[in-house]
């Protein structure tokens, strides 16, 4: 017997308990990383305060990792889901770049590129190129952010100085590409939205799957009946 719920007929599951919690943790302490960081690097606050948001900042960052770590180990097969969905790179991926999903045309009046967008599997191009770019930096901002903490007496001057650097500026590159692509773009689709933070079950209805995602609709989810 599955051990997945039984679903309203028009509700398509979407997103899994742990892609809810790993996103939520995710996007929450990365925010919050994000402030308690800038604030003693461009601020210049007390010592007190300085000393502070830096032990907020590490213990932030430790929740940062093992939720990486947690969601890898607790969850593979969603870890895995998500990985393939972003590595597999077809036609129409490749020609979603041609027209940039048609957001150029919908939202600036820019006509560039063909009107038609090619049909998307559970990502689109931009999703796929964007994702894989949050999840490698997710991972090398938990590794770098370690380094700078226990493995600063034991790497070289440069090392550590480059390290710092990476980590700090990243950071804030990844974070405005969050602030002005991922998240106005996500709530393009409200379903996505709701169904990835709400409380309740991950469902999107089937309307917004067949409109966003008809590949992954019609190959992964009417098909097989299974999510994958
Ligand atoms: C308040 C902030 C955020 C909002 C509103 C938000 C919204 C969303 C939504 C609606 C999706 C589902 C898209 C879909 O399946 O078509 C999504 C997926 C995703 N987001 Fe965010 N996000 C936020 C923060 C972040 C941050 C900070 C990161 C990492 C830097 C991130 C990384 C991802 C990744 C990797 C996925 C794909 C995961 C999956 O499909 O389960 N998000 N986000």
């Amino acid at each position: 017997m599955s051990d997945i719920p039984a679903l309203a007929p028009d509700r398509i599951l979407r997103f899994h308990a742990p892609d809810k919690v790993f996103h939520s943790l995710n996007a929450i302490t990365w925010f919050a990383l994000l402030f308690t960081g800038m604030y003693v690097y461009f601020l210049n606050p007390s010592d007190e305060a300085a000393e502070t948001a830096m032990l907020i900042h590490l213990i932030l960052g430790a929740v940062f990792t093992f939720n990486l770590l947690g969601f890898i180990v607790i969850a593979p097969d969603r870890f895995a889901l998500i990985m393939r969905a972003c590595l597999e790179w077809d036609r129409n991926t490749i020609y979603w770049f041609r027209n940039f999903g048609g957001y150029p045309r919908r939202f600036f009046k820019i006509p560039f590129g063909p009107v038609e967008v090619p049909p998307q599997g559970r990502y689109n191009g931009g999703q796929k190129a964007s994702y894989l770019l949050f999840m490698g930096m997710i991972a090398a901002l938990a590794v770098t952010g370690w380094l700078l903490w226990i493995g600063a007496p034991v790497t070289g001057k440069f090392v550590y100085w480059a390290t710092f650097y990476f980590h700090v500026w990243g950071s804030i590159i990844i974070s405005v590409l969050v602030v002005c692509a991922h998240i106005p773009l996500a709530l393009l689709s409200l379903e996505h939205f709701k169904g990835i933070w709400r409380l309740g079950p991950g469902t999107i209805s089937v309307e917004a799957a067949e409109h966003h995602a008809p590949i992954w609709f019609e190959r992964d989810v009417v098909r097989t009946d299974i999510e994958k």
